[in-house]
């Protein structure tokens, strides 16, 4: 059984707080938000001000996604109550080590995700120091896109390299996650798994959810 992490990104925007509450209800782990600066990826989505109007709505811990440049700069408006986790892009950091160090001083869990043409290896010499790993299996920007076969092999690696290392990390995929393929993602090795158009579109959102936990 894996944790799930609905991607807010998917919701009608129109009734924020009526979808977040409709997934809470059901029974999710953590609401991921994807926050998105033109910049590092192709898209816009929202700051920090819309994560908040989500506070007392929201029962779940934040699990947020930091698809920006210079993350360092914004850390401390991310790091709220609610938040569990704050993940940062390899991409996107110049000192990714001082970077977890910045979210661990603010009392934070501190992750790092990797771009589908970034390999797993990239993050050797960080993964005794991260709290999650999560695994694009999409190119960042989008929601609604295919998922990119190759994650499943970096969720293994990650699993062997964490059971080999002693290493504590959880190991999260996001994008193109559904009920079809999460199965193979869970045998893989995968803790976390975040799931957007297939929980926030689905016609049974209830069934999706448990069929992506397992
Ligand atoms: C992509 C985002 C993902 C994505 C998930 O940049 O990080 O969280 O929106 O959405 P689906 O599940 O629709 O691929
Ligand atoms: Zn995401």
């Amino acid at each position: 059984m894996a944790k799930i992490a609905p991607s807010m990104l998917a919701s009608d925007f129109s009734r924020l707080a009526e979808d977040i509450s409709d997934v809470c209800n059901i029974g999710i782990d953590y609401l991921h938000i994807d926050v998105m600066d033109g910049n590092f990826v192709p898209n816009i989505s929202f700051g920090s001000s819309v994560m908040k109007s989500l506070n007392g709505i929201c029962t779940v811990p934040y699990d947020v996604h930091l698809m920006i440049e210079n993350p360092d700069l914004l850390l401390e408006d991310f790091a709220t109550e609610n938040t569990e986790f704050i993940t940062v892009h390899y991409e996107a950091c110049k000192h990714l080590h001082r970077t977890i160090q910045h979210i661990h001083s603010l009392g934070k869990k501190a992750g790092v995700a990797i771009n589908p043409a970034t390999p797993v290896s990239a993050l050797a010499y960080i993964l005794d120091e991260v709290d999650l790993v999560l695994v694009m299996s999409v190119n960042p920007g989008f929601g609604g896109q295919k998922y990119i076969p190759s994650a499943t092999y970096k969720i293994a690696e990650l699993a062997k390299t964490k059971w080999f290392n002693g290493y504590k990390y959880l190991i999260e995929v996001d994008g193109g996650a559904c009920p079809e393929n999460a199965e193979e993602i869970r045998e893989a090795g995968c803790d976390i798994i975040v799931a957007g158009t297939a929980v926030f579109k689905a016609e049974d959102r209830a069934e999706a959810i448990n069929k992506i936990k397992g």
